[in-house]
């Protein structure tokens, strides 16, 4: 990123208020085309939606959006948006390594909107942080820090009832704007264009509440029962017996929990494959001899679609927990850090080891010189 520091944007900017940065990318390149991007919007394997305004109504229809329904659209006012483009394009993974100042944990996807003039998905506020960078064509931006954040009812997407715009620039290829979560936007385009958006995100409390006593369930459960040796002649059958429910409170007391079992649950939730994600393993697979032989002269990468973390001595890939051996620990590091590790690769036999079964199961592959990873 050009014109960009991103230690002060850090502290200035991130989680606080909007920036925009033009230029930021000195040239830039689509890494889809308009065609590919419709492309992928018709495959089954994306998730792609197609928002449409006619006046003050919109509508959404989900993907897969075929070629003959693209031709069936008018010439203004609609755009179609296609998430996860890093899962699919090695280019959109490469632009997200532009903002590698931020953790893997906190990065969602590469979304991209294709829109025709006039095309947008209307006034909303997001709940994550995005930088939206624009690509082919022109887009018109305008936010807002409103605090109404009322939505139109009965509609099937979350638009603005009222939208007093503060702010307002047409962005252009290379082009970045940050926008914090909350503050109020709307893009429409002013020439068929691109946009491509960098989305973040950040776990809601709720989901660690629901997803932690899920993940504590797995733990064998607590063996006692309900005992009432003492217990007298009921005198109201309706009644549930104060002794049962002082049970029921003093068992839930005792569940206890470590910093372990939490970091292993986070490694675990925020590694999770998406649902309609899945991996292929290798048509002919290399044997563990080969794959080293073979990863060592060219390199390993992980599969577009894997996510792989640590904390500590743990390692989380794809939603599975792992203590691998000492000495496989900085290679893996830099894996988890680069999402690849270029040839000639020096790594002992406890890595080649690992990354020959996250091979087999799709998770990782051999480095490909000419196409990355
Ligand atoms: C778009 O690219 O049209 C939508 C992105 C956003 O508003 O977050
Ligand atoms: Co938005």
């Amino acid at each position: 990123l050009s014109g960009f520091d991103a230690a002060n944007f850090m502290r200035r900017h991130w989680q606080r208020k909007p920036l925009l940065v033009r230029g930021a990318f000195a040239t830039f390149v689509d890494p889809l085309s308009p065609r590919e991007v419709l492309a992928l919007a018709a495959s089954d394997e994306a998730s792609a939606r197609l928002v449409q305004r006619r006046g003050k109504r919109w509508t959404l229809e989900h993907g897969p959006i075929p070629p003959r329904r693209i031709k069936q659209l008018p010439r203004r006012d609609w755009t179609v948006l296609v998430q996860d483009t890093n899962h699919f394009s090695a280019a959109s993974q490469a632009l997200l390594d532009a903002f590698a100042f931020i953790p893997h944990a906190r990065v969602d996807d590469l979304m991209v909107s294709y829109a025709v003039p006039g095309g947008g998905v209307g006034p909303h506020v997001d709940s994550y942080d995005v930088f939206l960078v624009q690509g082919h064509g022109r887009r018109r931006w305008q936010v807002s820090t409103q605090s109404d954040v009322g939505f139109v009812p009965g509609l099937p997407l979350k638009i603005l009832e009222r939208f007093v715009p503060e702010h307002e620039w047409v962005l252009e290829a290379g082009d970045m704007l940050y926008l914090p979560p909350g503050v109020a936007h709307q893009g429409v385009a002013e020439s068929e264009c691109l946009t491509w958006s960098v989305g973040l995100r950040a776990p809601s409390d709720g989901e660690i509440v629901s997803g932690f006593l899920d993940h504590l369930q797995e733990s064998p459960p607590a063996p006692g029962h309900y005992r009432d040796r003492t217990a007298g002649i009921a005198r109201h059958r309706g009644e549930i017996p104060p002794a049962l429910l002082a049970h029921a409170g003093a068992t839930l007391r005792s569940i206890r929990w470590k910093e372990r079992d939490v970091g292993e649950f986070m490694g675990r939730f925020l590694t999770e494959p998406k649902a309609h994600v899945y991996f292929t393993p290798p048509r002919r697979a290399l044997c563990l001899a080969r794959f080293a032989e073979r990863g060592a002269r060219l390199g390993v990468a992980l599969d577009l679609k894997s996510r792989l973390m640590f904390s500590g001595r743990m390692f989380y890939m794809n939603g599975e927990a792992l203590l691998p051996p000492p000495e496989a620990r900085a290679a893996l590091r830099r894996l988890a850090d680069r999402r690849e590790l270029p040839g000639p690769l020096v790594a002992g036999a406890a890595f080649w080891a690992l990354a020959h079964a996250w091979y087999l199961q799709g998770f990782v592959r051999l480095h490909d010189r000419e196409q990355g990873p």
